[in-house]
């Protein structure tokens, strides 16, 4: 075969077998490599691009994880045949393939510099992170008042629709968040939007400029990183510890830092809560900065040992939290609705930005969510699936001590819906990771999290979409696979 053009970049902080996996990965979906096609072997390949064929075999362990490769190393590897339509329908496809690196402007030659996952687009499978209970949700509710909207649509409902969201879904989140999230707010501060991560880059356009500095917990969520980096801002990583965010190392850090992203009621991956005194620090670092604290709180819902914390937004004087919040966990991602509270002196730039972002969220969804809101069904709905997780979290925390033993340490497993082992030293969670996906199971590495160097093995437990028994049948896998 020809040649790949695989171009790696030796002075960023993205991993060198990550780039390999970024490059390999986006040739599948822009057709340069084909469905069943044969790919280099790791040492031709190494010896191509001139690096050690360890990096080359871990590039390949994620993709055959994945599922974009097949086969195995040794007895060649092949792209797979079943890589999902609408992946390999992406809009690069039978167009001329842009190749990365030759742009001219410093966001296109960024491109290639992102962590490897791509996308949540990933069997409902046990441990797979990120996804809620989708067997117990209310079906017949839910349908039932969508068909009720879709069937009384007016002309005025199929037009275009208020940037901001429908009043009434509004005024149901702020009594929501004012009531169990003790966030202040009224309806005229929610705009609302295609969840957390539209959240995100929309906040990240309003408020950045190109190369500002953003703090961001080490390790943190990977999605975040991609809208900040997309927005052009340099990432300034801030180690966590059991407190959440470090802010006594955001102080050290500089005072040109416009903006920190932090996850405090339940620190994405490690589970931390934020402690009072480090909310405080960091709301008077923020007002003293004048700087930005963007609060995502995407499952704070769930919790099973200590009481509900409040939002950081709530102890804010100083209007300088920008709080942001999803649906996703709490009913499901398809949805695509998530929310920001703006501080009031900033809702004119974000309503601007917001339109000129996407519009408008679609409102078939907006109009029955508003019902559900207001009827009951959301208030009862996460009640069940608080019992429902905290079942589904000991099954989880049963099997591991069961069946995995000294093999991993549970790192905090408080709240949200996935739990965070962390695994002994010198065992490579991206491979452990690619190793349990051959076994029909989808624990995400904790290296994932990592802007630099990771400094932790481990991996993310999602408890939230298995049953008990299917989460327990899974620890057995995993103590399996990790003993051998
Ligand atoms: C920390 C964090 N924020 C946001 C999201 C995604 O939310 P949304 O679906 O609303 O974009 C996730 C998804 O798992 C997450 O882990």
């Amino acid at each position: 075969m020809a040649t790949l053009h695989l171009p790696l970049d030796r002075n960023v902080d993205v991993p060198i077998f990550r780039q390999i996996s970024d490059g390999l990965r986006r040739a599948i979906l822009d057709g340069r490599l084909r469905p069943g096609q044969r790919i280099p072997s790791t040492r031709g390949l190494a010896t191509d691009l001139g690096v050690s064929r360890l990096p080359v075999l871990s590039a390949y362990e994620q993709l055959l994880h994945e599922g974009y490769l097949v086969g195995r190393t040794g007895s060649g590897t092949f792209v797979s045949k079943k890589i999902p339509d609408d992946l390999m329908r992406s809009p690069a496809v039978g167009r001329p393939t842009p190749v990365p690196h030759t742009g001219t402007s410093p966001r296109e030659r960024a491109v290639p510099n992102h962590p490897s996952l791509t996308s949540w687009h990933v069997p409902v499978i046990p441990f797979q992170v990120g996804l809620p209970a989708l067997d117990l949700f209310p079906h017949a509710a839910w349908a039932k008042l969508v068909a009720r909207h879709v069937r009384k649509e007016t002309p005025e409902q199929l037009a275009y629709s208020d940037p901001a969201g429908l009043r009434g879904l509004r005024v149901a989140i702020a009594e929501h968040l004012r009531a169990s999230r003790a966030v202040r707010c009224v309806a005229d501060q929610i705009l609302i939007v295609s969840g957390s991560q539209a959240a995100l880059r929309l906040t990240a356009a309003t408020l950045l400029e190109p190369n500002d500095r953003v703090a961001i917990e080490e390790p943190g969520y990977f999605g975040a990183h991609r809208a900040l980096r997309d927005a052009g801002a340099q990432l300034v990583p801030v180690p966590v510890d059991a407190e959440g965010l470090n802010v006594a190392t955001l102080e050290r850090r500089g005072e040109k830092i416009r903006a920190v992203y932090v996850t405090p009621s339940h620190q994405y991956p490690l589970g931390a809560t934020m402690s009072a005194s480090r909310r405080f620090a960091l709301l008077d670092w923020a007002a003293r900065n004048e700087a930005w604290i963007l609060e995502d709180d995407y499952d704070s819902e769930f919790r099973y040992i200590s009481r509900p914390v409040g939002a950081l937004q709530g102890m804010d004087a100083h209007d300088r939290v920008i709080y942001m919040g999803t649906f996703s966990k709490a009913i499901f991602p398809a949805l695509r609705v998530g929310y920001i509270v703006v501080p009031p002196p900033l809702w004119a730039r974000f309503l601007e930005s917001r339109f000129a972002f996407d519009l408008f969220t679609p409102t078939l969804y907006q109009r029955a969510l508003a019902e559900f809101l207001k009827e009951g069904h959301f208030a009862r709905h996460l009640r069940r699936m608080r019992s429902a997780y905290l079942e589904r979290r000991d099954a989880l925390l049963h099997g591991l001590a069961l069946h995995c033993g000294n093999l991993v340490r549970v790192h905090n497993s408080d709240a949200g819906l996935h739990v965070t082992v962390l695994l002994p030293k010198g065992v490579d969670d991206y491979e452990m990771a690619g190793r349990l996906g051959r076994r029909g199971i989808a624990a995400l590495a904790l290296s994932t999290s990592y802007v630099g160097p990771a400094r932790r093995q481990g991996l993310l437990l999602g408890f939230g979409c298995a049953a008990p028994e299917q989460l327990l049948e899974a620890t057995r896998v995993l103590g399996e696979v990790l003993g051998s």
